[in-house]
């Protein structure tokens, strides 16, 4: 077998959220592969960095009141923490704001400048005068242009109701998020990549070859490159504007000061700069990892990110001379019980959430055996996820190594491998195919044959019952046989499975005093060596954890309101949290809007967030609402004033009291949220539109 070189990424995560239980089906999934290339031999390195700069980062470093670098110091830092507690096995986790990526922006757009590829055009932007910036799509809300329309508070990029795009200047009555204000257009010098000078490289790039799995160089060509052949013919690639105007965090452009590189220009780059922050930790060349052909580039990414890592990404790298990836795999999305991660039934759930309840093998395992190599959305069922865990590894593979080693633990092992009837050889030619099946990313395949050797080890030893040879002297040398075959077979589990299950593999190779390196391991059975003393290798998944890590995973008080998403950058697709489903105007319009009078205000004392309001709705109408402002008014404050309310939102039982309805604000939370100010003629009770 010859050896590969093999460079891997996974997406670089933006620096303005947590990891999540979403977030860690890519992370998971690539570093199984990774595991499983350097156990085969080859020379792989697993390359990731924080997605730092943008709109969104900028935003809220002004609203925390501190810089954009102590910022995503801090994000990168818990980014780190939850990786490691998950065993994601990284040789470089960099930053997109480093200067190795400085620097190699400058000679990608040097190089995408040379090619004749970039050209300038007047773009009309909404400006924030109060805020003193730009308003990317998602923090501009207005009516919907379309006629027939007319929904409200839509972004400024597509309707949600009708699903028609427009640009954000042709909104109507739009308003700023960040401030409220009616924000103006402006017209602003932007630089673009005219893509459809690329258009011949991308469509073979993307259609001969493997590249792309089949669903998605399909997609490519029915939605973007079009297909000559076809009566619509070829699809003009739409020109990719990648610059923006000042204020923007991020790098300014060298040649066009005021102006800087977008936020999706710098990121992929940043997979070459963490590349050479690891080259040069190590000594290592550069131009080996990313300008020859002979090392391999595979890019592991969700689906929402296609377009930027199947059209935009190869064709920068193809201007600006580096190495086209091999293959980028991409996956679906997860959802948990069939439905969206949701914050609210608390099934959107914090990496660092987990990990104080449950062991990170469990998910890996679980994820594990759940991936195929297609692009399908991958379900977290959490009843499946116990059974599962504890069916598979607990009650077969475990199982088999606590009914084998009790028994030779005083002996060792048999010093010639016994007769097994061919069982240690059939798992060891089995592992071909499961080879095969980690190559290929259907680890599910992988995983399902693997359990089938467990299952026939199970019978072995169900058959053998050592425990009841072991009560018979003259058995002695025959226990110590079986038991040699039983952990002979539970080793090469351990090592089939070491990609997935790095714990068990660490806690496997101190008991027979070996470490698991090579796959090739698994094709040899250990023989005549004394044991370790047997640690338990992995607990059974308690039920009543799961449940309180969702529980865990709660909003711990009410929400001060339907808060607007300030913490997205319009331009970036959202990963934190999947848009809610799309509703109708008419469902919409049940939302009860009314004006009402704070008649009393008070703190509740063990509530880190909440303030007890007692709301007038006029006449004798009163309301107790418990709403998440405490940190951005004093009670006092707010008496006498006139908030708007939901009013007919159904009562919630709080561990404060009953809460009758919601105060509208928005903000992205903590000390800045702003509650949705009345002009001072309302009436209470009066219907807000
Ligand atoms: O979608 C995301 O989370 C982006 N931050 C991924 C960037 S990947 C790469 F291009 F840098
Ligand atoms: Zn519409």
């Amino acid at each position: 077998m010859s050896k590969r070189r093999i460079l891997v990424t996974a997406a670089l995560p933006y620096a303005n959220g947590p990891i999540h239980l979403g977030h860690l089906v890519e992370y998971i999934q690539t570093d199984i592969w990774v595991r499983f290339q350097r156990l085969r031999g080859h020379r792989t390195i697993y390359i990731c960095a924080d997605d730092t700069h943008g709109t969104a980062i900028m935003i809220r470093a002004q609203q925390e009141k501190r810089s954009e670098v102590a910022l995503i110091a801090e994000m990168q830092q818990q980014h780190e923490r939850d990786f490691a507690g998950f065993d994601v096995s990284f040789d470089n986790y960099g930053s997109t704001n480093s200067d190795e990526n400085r620097e190699l922006c400058g000679e990608f757009w040097r190089a995408i400048r040379a090619a004749g590829l970039v050209k300038e055009r007047d773009v009309a932007q909404l400006y924030d005068v109060q805020a003193g910036t730009f308003l990317a799509d998602r923090f501009v809300r207005g009516t919907c242009p379309n006629p027939r329309c007319g929904a409200v508070n839509q972004p400024g990029d597509n309707c949600s109701v009708c699903g028609v795009t427009y640009t954000p200047a042709e909104l109507i009555d739009p308003r700023s998020t960040l401030s409220g204000s009616t924000p103006e257009v402006r017209s602003a010098p932007h630089l673009f990549i005219e893509l459809e000078q690329l258009h011949d490289f991308l469509e073979t790039w993307t259609q001969a070859g493997d590249h792309l799995q089949p669903e998605t160089a399909n997609y490519l060509r029915g939605h973007f490159l079009g297909d000559p052949r076809s009566e619509e013919g070829r699809k003009p690639l739409k020109d990719w504007d990648v610059s923006r105007p000042a204020p923007y965090f991020g790098f300014e452009i060298p040649d066009a000061p005021g102006n800087y590189w977008y936020v999706w220009f710098d990121a992929p780059i940043g997979y070459l700069a963490s590349t050479l922050q690891w080259c040069k930790r190590h000594g290592e060349q550069f131009e080996t990892w990313w300008r020859d052909a002979d090392t391999e580039i595979h890019h592991f990414i969700g689906k929402d990110i296609t377009y930027f890592h199947t059209l935009f990404w190869p064709g920068m790298l193809q201007a600006a001379g580096y190495t086209l990836p091999r293959k980028v795999h991409i996956h679906g999305f997860l959802t948990v019980g069939g439905e969206k991660m949701s914050k609210s039934v608390g099934t959107f759930v914090m990496a660092a959430t987990y990990l104080e309840h449950l062991d990170p093998s469990y998910l890996r395992y679980y994820y594990a055996s759940k991936l195929g190599p297609r692009t399908d959305d991958l379900d977290l069922n959490l009843d499946e996820f116990v059974t599962k865990v504890n069916a598979d590894l607990v009650n077969k593979v475990v199982n088999i190594a606590s009914r084998s080693a009790k028994f030779v633990q005083q002996t060792g092992l048999s010093a010639a491998y016994p007769d097994d009837d061919g069982l240690f050889a059939r798992a060891a030619e089995a592992g071909q195919e499961i080879a095969a099946a980690y190559e290929a990313t259907d680890y599910n395949k992988a995983m399902r044959l693997i359990m089938e050797l467990a299952d026939r080890a199970n019978v072995y030893i169900d058959s053998q019952q050592p425990w009841v040879l072991a009560k018979q002297p003259d058995q002695v040398d025959r226990v110590r046989d079986v038991c040699t075959v039983g952990l002979n077979l539970f080793w090469q589990l351990a090592i089939y499975l070491s990609p997935v299950l790095p714990e068990l593999a660490r806690k496997t190779a101190t008991l027979v005093g070996q470490e698991i390196v090579s796959w090739s391991q698994s094709q040899t059975p250990l023989k005549g060596i004394s044991l370790n003393p047997f640690e338990h290798l992995l607990q059974r998944v308690d039920p009543k954890k799961v449940a309180q890590m969702i529980e865990d995973s709660k909003p711990t008080d009410a929400p001060a309101a339907d808060t607007n998403a300030a913490h997205q950058d319009s331009d970036q697709p959202l990963r934190d949290e999947p848009l809610a489903e799309t509703i109708t105007i008419d469902e919409f319009a049940k939302v009860d809007l009314r004006v009402a009078r704070v008649v009393n205000a008070e703190h509740v004392e063990e509530a880190r967030k909440l303030l007890k309001l007692t709301l007038s709705l006029g006449g004798d109408e009163r309301r107790t609402v418990f709403a998440g402002i405490k940190q951005a008014y004093q009670p006092e404050q707010l008496i006498g004033r006139l908030v708007v309310m939901v009013a007919n939102l159904a009562p919630r039982q709080m561990k404060f009291g009953l809460s009758e309805g919601m105060v509208v604000a928005s903000g992205p939370g903590g000390a800045d949220v702003f509650l949705l100010g009345v002009e001072s003629g309302a009436q209470p009770g009066q219907r807000v539109h």
